[in-house]
């Protein structure tokens, strides 16, 4: 069986997106489970409490789910052009401390839906989060996107999916991207060992955006104010 955790950046009881994340629970192909996990119960991140308590009971869970998973599906309200402070926050206590990055995300096949009663069917959100993941060196899936817009008018009362065409999109990604999980589920256990992001030795340090991309030789050209002299 292939697991899939499904976190949803809403914690309200009517949340479009939390619809979203049931539909393609529902979609899931024989063989894969998307369990769906709450973030209601984590605190906000404090960094003292952190040192003296060190990580809630409910970040512990929620990390003992992901570990334990093939894969994670974020499905993501858009606030203010960009993420929810609410599932951020989540992430963030689940990347500490920074030597948990590599086995709860290093690799880990990632995908990301959304949905509002906007038009902007959460375009900004998804953007905003791939540095984030990025950051943590997930895998994220980028063959097929779910951006519902107008979502009050996807959705009935019961919170299923009015429209068969968007039906049929979310099943067509959930399928996608599950097989995709499947594909990946012996690669990550042999990750390349010099993927920077998840090592706890760097991931307090600053770094650059891009690894691969050193900013240095643009800087020290501009900081040289001298033409080379023949
Ligand atoms: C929003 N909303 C919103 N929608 C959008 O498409 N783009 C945006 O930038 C924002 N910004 C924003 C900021 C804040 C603080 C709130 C509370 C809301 C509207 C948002 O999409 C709407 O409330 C959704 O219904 C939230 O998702 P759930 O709870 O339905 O899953």
């Amino acid at each position: 069986m292939t697991t899939i955790i499904g976190l949803c950046g809403s914690l309200r009881r009517g949340s479009f997106n939390l619809m979203l994340l049931h539909a393609a629970a529902d979609a899931a192909p024989a063989g894969t489970s998307i369990e769906i996990e709450s973030i209601r119960e984590i605190p906000l991140y404090d960094g003292d409490f952190e040192a003296e308590h060190g990580s809630p009971p409910s970040v512990d869970r929620l990390k003992r789910r992901i570990a334990g998973a093939d894969g994670v599906l974020i499905v993501t309200p858009e606030y203010n052009g960009s993420m929810p402070g609410v599932l951020k926050n989540a992430i963030d206590w689940l990347s500490r401390p920074p030597s948990d990055i590599g086995r709860l995300f290093r690799a880990r096949p990632v995908a990301l839906m959304g949905a509002t009663p906007g038009r902007g069917a959460t375009a900004l959100s998804q953007a905003a989060w791939l540095p984030v993941l990025r950051s943590l060196g997930m895998r994220p899936w980028f063959e097929g996107s779910v951006l519902i817009s107008e979502a009050s008018t996807v959705f009935d009362r019961n919170g299923r999916v009015i429209d068969a065409a968007v039906q049929n999109r979310i099943r067509t990604f959930v399928e996608g991207f599950a097989t995709f999980v499947e594909a990946q589920r012996g690669s990550r256990l042999v990750a390349a060992p010099n993927v920077t992001a998840g090592s706890p030795s760097n991931h307090d340090q600053p770094r650059p955006p891009f690894p691969n991309l050193s900013l240095s030789p643009l800087v020290s050209a501009s900081s040289d104010p001298s033409p080379a002299k023949s």
